[in-house]
Order: structure tokens, then C-alpha cells, then sequence
């Protein structure tokens, strides 16, 4: 029988120390939102475990929605090169937009979605990623609230994948390189 937790090399974040992070941010973000028409809204696949989890830290009425995107990354560097494969469903003219991802890397992703969001006229739009790595950033993206600043590893579990799995490892784990190498 094969664990996913045999894989691990070890634990870089349990997913104790990620409750007691995500219940942070979520009154946080309560208090910055308080009386405003918050829609927030998950980038599928990776943030779908910390979305579950803010979105109930999460104290005042809200919407939800969900996007699917792929970034084409640094081979296309052009403004708005990011390809919707899933559409959200609301219409967010007005409201406050709240983008939740699960990590954010060169920032390409969240760079090129920002630019065509903006052309819906959301009243606002800010962004929340659980784990930010800054040794990897390509591109400058302004994000509001982040979980975690995290090493240049190769990190999995809590929504995070390699090659499509790993991602219902609890906690988030670094890689072991037999894995991948
Ligand atoms: C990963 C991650 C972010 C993005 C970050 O998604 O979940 O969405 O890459 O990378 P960047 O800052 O370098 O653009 P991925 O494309 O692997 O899809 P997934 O969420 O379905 O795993
Ligand atoms: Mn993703
Ligand atoms: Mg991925």
C-alpha cells in the first residue's frame, strides 16, 4: 500500500500552524470588508483546500466563485496572456473582489488575471495567497494578504499538487526528490 505521506521529506507547514494562520486572515479580512459587497473568488485547482478553510474564518455575508486559468508563463510575457479555461459565474461589476490563490511563484498568474479582471470594474480588487515565494518572483504583483512566506522548495499538499496529485496531503510537505528527480 502506497501513503502519499511516504513521499514527504518533511513537514514545512502542519496543518495546525495553517488553521491558526487562515483564522487570521479571515478576521482580517472581516474587518477590511465590513459593510462592503465582498465576492471572493478561487483560482481551481490549488486554492480549492484554503479557500474551504478561509471562506468560513470568513464573519460577514459574501459570495463565492470560482475561476480556472492557464498561464502561459514566461514564454508570453504580454499583459493579459492568461487563458480562461473556466469562467466565473458572477457578475462582479460593483463588488469587492477578493482573489484567493494557494501560492503565488514567478507571479505571472496573478499578474496577468489582475490586468483582465480590472476591465470588469469591480469596485475592487485585492488578492490573498497562503504562501508567497519571493525568491521566485518575475513579476511585481501587489498582494494584500499573504499566509506564509515560504523557501524556494518544492512544496506539496493543502491544495498544492505535483504532477496532479499530492494534494490532499494535509499539511503542507516539502518533496522528497526521489519523487520528482
Ligand atoms: C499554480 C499555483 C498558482 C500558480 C502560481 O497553479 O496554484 O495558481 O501556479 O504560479 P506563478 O506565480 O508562477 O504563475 P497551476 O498552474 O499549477 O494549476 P493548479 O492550481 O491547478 O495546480
Ligand atoms: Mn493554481
Ligand atoms: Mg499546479
Amino acid at each position: 500500500q502506497h501513503y502519499v505521506e511516504r513521499d514527504i521529506e518533511k513537514i514545512l507547514l502542519s496543518k495546525e500552524e495553517i488553521a491558526i494562520r487562515v483564522k487570521e486572515l479571515g478576521e482580517q479580512i472581516s474587518k477590511d470588508y465590513e459593510g462592503k459587497d465582498l465576492i471572493a473568488v478561487g483560482i481551481l485547482r490549488g486554492s480549492v483546500v484554503f479557500f474551504s478553510d478561509l471562506m468560513r474564518e470568513i464573519k460577514i455575508p459574501m459570495e463565492i466563485d470560482f475561476m480556472a486559468v492557464s498561464s502561459y508563463g514566461q514564454g508570453s510575457k504580454s499583459t493579459g496572456s492568461v487563458r480562461i479555461k473556466y469562467d466565473m459565474q458572477e457578475d462582479i461589476r460593483g463588488k469587492h473582489l477578493l482573489i484567493i490563490e494557494d501560492i503565488i511563484d514567478s507571479g505571472w498568474t496573478l499578474h496577468n488575471l489582475l490586468e483582465q479582471l480590472r476591465g470588469r470594474k469591480p469596485e475592487s480588487i485585492e488578492l490573498c495567497c497562503l504562501l508567497n515565494k519571493p525568491d521566485r518572483r518575475e513579476v511585481e504583483v501587489p498582494v494584500k494578504y499573504i499566509g506564509f512566506d515560504i523557501p524556494d522548495e518544492f512544496v506539496v499538499g493543502y491544495g498544492l499538487d505535483y504532477a496532479s496529485k499530492y494534494r490532499n496531503y494535509e499539511h503542507v510537505g516539502i518533496l522528497k526528490r526521489s519523487v520528482y528527480e
